[in-house]
């Protein structure tokens, strides 16, 4: 008969008391499954308050860096957060005493990804985070694994559901950024500090790894460029609907002949195509993998249901026990720093929008700094006829270089007929 695996759970937060009510509750169904017992036999917390979970015989720990150190654990689940402090003392410790780890550490990973694959490696044990991307829809299994016969060209992803949600309520009730962020607030659906959500560093944080498992590279947080959703207004929300198009933060990693591009953007999106589609506070990604297509995933990218759902598939895995696909897919000594596109090569076509003063030649001062930099436009708008007072003048462009555009809008910005810093959003078309 084989040894059951012993889990030490640290972090017994939402999702923590999720994956400890699922290992006991349901620790027949699960050991049917994989052919071998589950045992949570330690788990750290702050607090030994009640989370609704029988942990009577599981040990308890203050310290959760003390579970790697512990003889009756074989495999480590880090929930506790964070990119450096109690998770990377933790994480870092548990493979050097050979325990296998299954995280839901975005940020983690994002900084610290490659040396504790390598380390996960050299110790021939798991580094598991399904639940660190996208909650619980299974893309880093899904590009791990699976979508592993031909070259992944492009990832691009919805994947922070507290600006998805945001977006999607700015749209339906006309109201700005900043009101329907507090009320998100004082529901419950964005962080006391959302500065990591709304700023676009948690959808970096998971772009970063999807771009490592896609393409084979070393995990680059810091080579990434990222621009946040707080400069967006219910204007452009509204404009980008008269376009056909609708406004998401967009995560994209994408392979060209230069280089490898990743960034976080505000995009206008085809209204119709799936990431369009994508409401409230749920995720999405699509990958595109060369011959067999594109495939689009969606579900929910947080909260206690899907992301215990991710967590225990990984404690699965690991149960299994199997031989270890490498953390980011392929081993860490090969994963290299990618080749990042430079700034200037960047090329798309632009959504702008002006806030000008209503006067004879505003438009043609406009347009005649764009040309300067070989910026065609391709339709326009101006909404509102006020003689001497501001109104906005919105134009999508053709295809231009991304540094040419803001060079023109920093001369265009200057003028004393525009009223506050133009709005650029790149069009995603693909
Ligand atoms: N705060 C994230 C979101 C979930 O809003 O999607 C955890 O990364």
């Amino acid at each position: 008969m084989s040894t059951p695996l012993r889990v030490g759970l640290a972090g017994l937060g939402t999702v923590g008391a999720g994956v400890a009510k699922v290992l006991i509750d349901d620790a027949r169904a699960l050991e049917a499954r994989v052919g071998r017992a589950l045992q949570l036999t330690a788990v750290s917390a702050r607090s030994k308050k009640d989370r609704g979970v029988d942990l009577s015989g599981v040990a308890f720990e203050q310290n959760p860096v003390a579970l790697a150190e512990r003889g009756d654990v074989d495999v480590v689940v880090e929930l506790v957060g964070g990119e450096e402090g109690a998770a990377r003392s933790l994480v870092e410790s548990a493979l050097r005493n050979k325990k296998h780890v299954v995280t839901a550490n975005k940020a983690l990973l994002a900084h610290h990804g490659l040396a504790l694959a390598g380390l996960a490696e050299q110790n021939g044990l798991a580094l598991k985070f399904e639940a660190a991307v996208a909650g619980g829809i299974p893309i880093v299994k899904a590009l791990r694994e699976s979508l592993v016969a031909y070259p992944v060209t492009a990832v691009r992803g919805i994947l922070n559901g507290t600006c998805n949600f945001i977006l999607t309520q700015m749209e339906s009730t006309g109201r700005s950024f900043g009101d329907v962020l507090t009320e998100a607030q004082k529901l419950g659906y964005a962080e006391a500090d959302p500065t990591l959500d709304v700023g676009g560093g948690d959808t970096a944080h998971k772009l970063t790894l999807l771009a490592s498992l896609a393409f084979g590279v070393a995990p680059d947080y810091a080579g990434m460029s990222v621009t946040g959703i707080q400069h967006i207004s219910p204007d452009d929300i509204k404009f980008a609907r008269e376009f056909g198009y609708r406004i998401k933060l967009l995560g994209v990693a994408r392979k060209t002949d230069k280089g490898v591009e990743q960034y976080v953007q505000p995009a206008m999106v085809r209204a119709g195509t799936p990431l369009a589609d994508v409401d409230s506070s749920f995720n999405a990604v699509v990958a595109h993998a060369g011959e067999a297509g594109a495939f689009f995933f969606e579900g929910r990218g947080a909260g206690r249901g899907p992301t215990t759902s991710a967590v225990i598939a990984d404690i699965l895995d690991v149960a299994r026990g199997e031989a270890f696909a490498p953390a980011f897919g392929r081993p860490a000594k090969t994963l290299h720093k990618a080749k990042a596109l430079p700034h200037e090569e960047r090329v798309s076509a632009f959504y702008l929008r002006f806030h000008v003063l209503d006067v004879p030649g505003v438009m043609a001062e406009i347009s005649r700094h764009l040309a300067g930099e070989n910026i065609s436009i391709e339709s326009m708008l101006q909404r509102g006829r006020a003689p001497g007072e501001p109104v906005a003048i919105v134009m999508i462009t053709h295809e231009a270089s991304q540094i040419a555009v803001e060079r023109a809008l920093r001369t265009i910005a200057a003028s004393d007929k525009v009223f506050e810093a133009p709005c650029m959003i790149p069009m995603e078309t693909v």
